[in-house]
């Protein structure tokens, strides 16, 4: 039931005894609530990540005023391309070429000064007035140099079951903040503090570098006085995310989230331990901005209309070499961080449906159809064999996943360009039925389509 609704069922909320007069404040409340703030949006990836998320919110964004994002950090790619220009965002959100609009660093989002400072000069460089618009939450945790080195060296020492980081720092960052010595972007902020903090972690850090890994340790010094540069030039930027974005949510703004990594790399519910370290699912968007539950009136989870991984891990429809070639190099599928090959494999609608269901989308968008626009035969993996069972349900252990075969349902392609629709009904015969066929299956209606990478290459569908 719409929060509107739900307000009204619980009595008249201005206690007008006459009808009329009760339908015309209802028909108020409604013009002002439903349609404006009532449409707090969070978009999810519903697989591996890179499903197009950048994309998505670039075309919502001109329906929002605030655009947040609320976990991971600069791991995250997010591609926009507008007007020919090829734009990647990492720690800002993506809809920030639209003029006029708010972009949040929530406190959920582990914050790389340097990476963040050269993203927003990069913008700024392109006309965006980054001054204005950039906001970062002053609970955001920090990364460090020994944070990235830690990653890499971790890495190293996995013998096997490596994870594929990308070598950002994301996962030592966050695990500070758990272990509660991480360093905030209020205490960056505040002299003392921070040297007090820092002196901490780096004493300890450089235990582990030398006892455990036999490597350099840090300096403090040098560490301190780049980053006290880093958090002059931040400071202005800084907001209590939490009280900001209430403040927006009571006078009618209209917020947009941005999930970032995908609902099988999330922490609890992807596929652990070849995951992020952050839930990268729809709850996120809550704890990971101080906005509660009850702002949220829509979740969209995005889809690719395969799937694909990149980094470690199971990945039960990846395809064999030829058509790994043909998808990776049609879908131009290779990292918007680290420029990695992206493993490509059949939708996998187990999958799928598991992220439908903790993530509790709404409805979803279906980004790259294009790229199967030449296959003569395409297929859905509509369940798991492991041994003699037949399994609908995905595994949450890694060790039966692993051993999980798919089972497959065909359906004829369509052979058709799909470039040039901009209506569910332009689309092939073939096509809509593979889309139809999605939505039976996941239980969730496809509200947004995308088939081709430029912003004016997606429709929404009747079931918006
Ligand atoms: P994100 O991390 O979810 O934002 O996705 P990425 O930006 O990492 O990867 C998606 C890639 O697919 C980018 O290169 C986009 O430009 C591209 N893309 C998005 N939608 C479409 C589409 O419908 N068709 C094609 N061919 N490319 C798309
Ligand atoms: P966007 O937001 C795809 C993957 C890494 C690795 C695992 C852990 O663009 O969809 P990390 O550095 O986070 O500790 O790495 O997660 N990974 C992503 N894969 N898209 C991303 O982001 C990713 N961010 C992290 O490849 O397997
Ligand atoms: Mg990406």
């Amino acid at each position: 039931m719409p929060r509107s609704d739900r307000f009204f069922s619980m009595g008249t909320p201005c206690g007008e005894k006459s009808a009329e007069r009760r339908a015309k404040s209802l028909a108020a409340f409604k013009e002002r609530v439903v349609s404006s703030a009532a449409m707090n949006i969070v978009v999810v990836g519903a697989q591996w990540g890179d499903e197009g998320k950048g994309k998505v919110i670039d075309v919502l964004t001109e329906d929002a005023d605030i655009l947040i994002r609320f976990q991971g950090g600069h791991n995250a790619g997010h591609t926009v391309i507008a007007d020919g220009e090829e734009f990647i965002f990492h720690l800002i959100p993506s809809g920030l070429l639209h003029p006029g609009k708010i972009g949040l660093i929530g406190n959920g989002v582990v914050v790389d000064p340097e990476a963040l400072l050269n993203e927003m000069e990069r913008l700024k460089a392109r006309g965006i007035d980054i001054e204005r618009a950039v906001k970062l939450s002053d609970q955001a945790h920090v990364i460090f140099p020994y944070h990235k080195r830690l990653d890499v060296l971790e890495e190293g020492a996995r013998t096997d079951g490596r994870i594929g980081t990308t070598g950002r720092g994301i996962g030592p960052c966050y695990v500070d903040k758990v272990a509660r010595c991480g360093i905030r972007v209020a205490d960056l902020c505040a002299e003392q503090v921070f040297a007090a903090k820092l002196k901490q972690n780096v004493t300890e850090k450089n235990r582990l570098f030398k006892l455990l890994y036999h490597a350099p340790p840090e300096s403090y010094d040098a560490l301190f006085e780049s980053y006290r540069a880093y958090a002059r030039r931040l400071q202005p930027h800084v907001v209590n995310s939490a009280s900001f974005l209430q403040d927006a949510v009571a006078h009618g703004k209209r917020l947009l989230f941005e999930g970032a990594q995908g609902t099988l790399l999330d922490i609890d519910h992807g596929t652990y331990p070849y995951v992020t370290s952050s839930n990268a699912t729809a709850g996120g968007a809550c704890t990971g901005s101080g906005v509660p539950p009850t702002a949220i009136d829509r979740i969209l989870g995005v889809v690719k209309a395969y799937t694909t991984r990149v980094g470690e891990g199971p990945l039960p429809t990846e395809f064999g070499d030829a058509l790994m070639q043909r998808i990776r190099t049609r879908g131009n599928e290779f990292g918007a961080t680290t420029g990695r090959p992206r493993r490509c494999g059949w939708f996998d609608a187990v999958v799928a449906r598991h992220a439908v269901r903790v993530n509790g989308c709404h409805s979803l968008a279906v980004t790259k159809l294009d790229v199967l626009d030449e296959m003569p035969t395409i297929q859905i993996c509509v369940g798991y064999r492991d041994g003699r069972q037949t399994l609908t349900e995905f595994p949450s252990e890694i060790e039966r996943l692993s051993r999980c075969r798919p089972v497959y349902e065909s359906l004829p392609g369509w052979r058709t360009e799909t470039t040039e629709a901009s209506r569910f009904d332009e689309l092939p015969v073939e096509a809509q039925r593979y889309l139809q066929r999605l939505e039976a299956l996941l239980g969730v209606p496809i509200s947004l389509i995308s088939t081709g990478s430029k912003r004016e290459q997606a429709f929404k569908t009747a079931r918006w």
